[in-house]
């Protein structure tokens, strides 16, 4: 591309993923069984080839996808005028509307411009001068990457992170992201046909990320997204609530959450029923010792995230929790997948399991790994 002509990045454009970090190999594989073209991984996330079509559905049906950027724009800029220059011949207004103020956000990384919020700035005038309002509180996100003095726009098309489908109201203590539960259910083999049992629910997101894949419901059909706000974007269509390759396996209850907190049990059947997958659910509430495994069903997988990062005195009587859970899988649970889900090597240890980390994934800042291994 020459030096002072902005336009799209290449033909067709590319479409970025941002995955949970550690978690960007399932993204990828996830992004290629769904049919996403030019699949790549990089550090961050997974790059698929495509323009706003393919942003629509990467944003409605990836389970793994924290965000979908589109990238519209890639020019050169070695100082603030360039920049300003530049960003003045970007065609703001076949993506972005008059009507929809934005929000400009600008990071720069190895370049002669390394001031981020002058780097805003620029761009926020060249967008307002092409008669697009931009407001702090912006519905739709430009953001701008300053790397290598090569600065890369994107747009953000999804708007509130993935991982909030719109079902899971109730939040316990410490809630695993959707994100990250479907990540793991995949590390941990599941295809949509095992039984899974998660004997610390809380408010049950194992769980429920399972039987919405068994049943084939596409995770993005009850919320809103960014893209509806741009130009072109709410030509897209009502969102499908289930995959056409839905095979329809979907009879009796092999998705069960136990916790001993009648909350956070309550909460979980809350869930299920707003994510319409109580059918498929059963949730108790029951202390570790207590768990068996479901009768009449084949060895499937048990995945759960205990609690962990305790203070020191706490975290004794968590060696306690850990040992009890691994007791009960040695003696009732032959043949389980088992993954635990935790930060503290010493409490996965404690299980007594034949266990191999896998990881780290960063969960909220906390690096955690998961721990896998069969009974
Ligand atoms: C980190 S939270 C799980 C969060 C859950 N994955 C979610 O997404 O909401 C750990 C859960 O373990 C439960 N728990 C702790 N000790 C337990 C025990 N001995 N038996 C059963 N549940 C227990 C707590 O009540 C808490 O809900």
């Amino acid at each position: 591309m020459a030096d002072d002509a902005p336009g799209p990045v290449t033909e067709p454009g590319v479409v970025f993923l941002v995955a949970v970090p550690g978690l960007e190999a399932p993204l990828a594989d996830e992004a290629t069984r769904t049919g996403f073209l030019g699949v790549r991984q990089v550090p961050g996330g997974v790059e698929v080839m495509g323009g706003l079509a393919e942003a629509v559905r990467a944003n409605r049906v990836l389970r793994c996808a924290v965000r979908v950027l589109w990238r519209v724009a890639e020019f050169r800029a070695m100082h603030l005028a360039q920049l300003d220059k530049r960003a003045r011949k970007v065609g703001w207004g076949e993506w972005l509307r008059a009507d929809v103020p934005v929000r400009v956000e600008a990071s720069c990384h190895r370049s002669k411009i390394y001031h981020d919020k002058a780097a805003v700035q620029r761009i926020a005038g060249a967008i307002t001068a092409a008669g697009i309002p931009v407001a702090a509180d912006g519905a739709v996100v430009v953001k701008a990457r300053i790397e290598d003095d090569l600065c890369t726009v994107s747009l953000d098309t999804s708007g509130e992170p993935l991982h909030r489908r719109g079902h899971k109201t109730f939040v316990g203590k410490a809630p695993l992201r959707e994100t990250m539960a479907a990540g793991f259910l995949w590390q941990m083999g599941f295809d949509g046909t095992q039984a899974v049992v998660d004997p610390m629910c809380g408010s049950g997101t194992i769980v429920l990320e399972a039987a919405e894949m068994a049943m084939g419901l596409v995770p993005g059909r009850s919320r809103e997204f960014a893209f509806a706000q741009m130009v072109g974007g709410g030509s897209e269509g009502p969102c499908p609530s289930r995959s056409p390759a839905y095979l329809g396996k979907d009879e009796g209850a092999r998705f069960f959450g136990f916790d001993r907190d009648d909350g956070a049990i309550r909460g979980a059947r809350g869930n299920a029923g707003r994510a319409g997958v109580d059918a498929l659910c059963r949730f108790e509430r029951q202390a570790v010792s207590d768990l068996m495994p479901p009768e009449g069903l084949a060895p499937g997988i048990v995945l759960t995230n205990p609690p962990y990062g305790a203070r020191i005195g706490e975290r004794k009587l968590l060696f306690a929790v850990y040992g009890a859970l691994g007791a009960t899988l040695r003696a009732r649970f032959a043949g389980w997948a088992v993954g635990i889900i935790t930060s503290d090597r010493g409490l996965a240890q404690a299980t007594g399991l034949r266990l191999e980390a896998v990881g780290p994934v960063d969960h909220s800042g906390t690096k955690v790994w998961l721990w896998r291994g069969t009974v």
